[in-house]
């Protein structure tokens, strides 16, 4: 089982860095431009990458949930189904399911996971999505809630879906869940219960991660924006007595010289698709900046941050593998568990990332904690 210490309070720093991935579950690949992406949506190569990435070291899968077309990704499979392929095909990878609240109820994904947590042997988590593409909500017919009222429900979802997985008889009288006396059975392997990831930026979304999730992932930002969140939600989680992880989205540029890793940034943006990604930035609106306080995913992204869906060129994981490296380890150094790794061409990627980047991350850890052993600090 790859669970990250999340419940056990493990000392932080010396706990190695893990690496996701996003599943390319939705076809266009994760970046809004024409360039040749050497990625498919399709069962096939999804597989293959799954190898892929256990052998190169990734622990984690990230699923993602669309119902319709947002600005390139024509088709989407279904997270739950598509990563119970995964797990079928794999052994040691974590499958993250990302679900919407709302066309979910939680005791339909209560019920999903545990049942796929039994076919994989403990290997599945979830990702709790609040939602920000409203067209897709008119689309099916559910309704569309205000920003904080979203990630209410969302936290309702949350506590439904631990009470179920960890108590019998579950009782919980919510504004948007209602359950009595209800009783799982079989309850997950996984115990106390599969991972809770949950995302966004604004204060909404990170207040939830100080009380209700195991990780919060969030969109690609630099280090003093990363440094941020995390000084909130941690100094928040502390004062409820919660235990949270981080997970920080990348799109990782690898290449032997950092011209080539450049150059191939400039072509991504040089060759977006303007309507598209103005099309995504017009939709955005209804994320973070439909907040209270107007921050949030995207409230200051730009239009070359846009081209990648989740702001991964800010992170700068870009160059060779001995700067990307070090950036990874400056990551985990103000308190980031999990990257969350997106790339162009990703079966390639991510088997070079394993061979070239991964050791070098190891033997920056490595380095470091002798370093603290040595002046005594735990
Ligand atoms: C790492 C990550 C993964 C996400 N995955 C999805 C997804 O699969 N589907 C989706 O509709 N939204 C997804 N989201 C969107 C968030 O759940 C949330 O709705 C959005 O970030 C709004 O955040 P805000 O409250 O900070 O504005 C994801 C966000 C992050 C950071």
């Amino acid at each position: 089982m790859t669970d990250l210490p999340t419940t056990n309070g493990t000392a932080h720093g010396s706990d190695p860095i893990r690496f996701a991935y996003w599943v390319p579950n939705v076809s266009g690949g994760l970046v809004i431009s024409n360039i040749e992406q050497r990625t498919s949506w399709d069962f096939d190569y999804n597989i293959k990458l799954a190898q892929i990435a256990e052998n190169a070291g990734f622990d984690y899968a990230l699923s993602q949930i669309r119902f319709t077309a947002g600005y390139g990704a024509d088709n989407q499979h279904e997270p739950v189904i598509f990563s119970t392929a995964l797990l079928q095909n794999t052994e040691r990878l974590n499958l993250i399911v990302a679900v919407l609240p709302g066309p979910w109820h939680p005791a339909v994904l209560a019920k999903q996971v545990a049942t796929l947590d039994h076919l994989s042997k403990g290997r599945v988590s979830v990702n709790i999505v609040s939602g920000w593409f409203s067209g897709e909500f008119r689309a099916i017919g559910e309704p569309w809630l205000d920003h904080d009222e979203r990630y209410l429900r969302s936290a309702e979802f949350i506590q439904a879906i631990k009470g179920i997985w960890t108590e019998d008889n579950f009782t919980f009288h919510g504004r948007y869940y209602y359950f009595d006396n209800y009783t799982l059975k079989p309850k997950p392997l996984q115990k106390p219960h599969p991972t809770i990831f949950q995302g966004g930026s604004s204060r909404a979304a990170r207040d939830n991660a100080s009380r209700h999730s195991d990780v919060y992932f969030t969109n690609g930002n630099t280090v003093e924006g990363i440094k941020a969140q995390i000084d909130d939600i941690q100094s928040k989680a502390r004062a409820h007595g919660h235990k949270v992880r981080i997970g920080v989205n990348a799109f990782v540029i690898a290449r032997d010289t950092e011209g080539e890793a450049r150059e191939v940034l400039a072509e991504i943006i040089a060759k977006a698709n303007p309507e598209a990604v103005k099309g995504f930035a017009d939709e955005v609106v209804n994320a973070g900046k439909a907040s209270p306080e107007r921050e949030g995913n995207w409230a200051k992204s730009t239009f070359e941050d846009l081209v990648q869906y989740n702001d991964g060129f800010r992170t700068n994981l870009i160059g060779t593998p001995e700067q990307i490296a070090e950036r990874i380890v400056e990551l985990k150094r103000i308190g980031v568990d999990i990257i969350l790794s997106g790339f162009l061409h990703f079966q390639e990627e991510v088997e070079y990332f394993g061979r070239r980047v991964l050791p070098l991350v190891r033997e920056l850890e490595a380095q470091q904690l002798e370093a603290r052993t040595t002046v005594g600090v735990s």
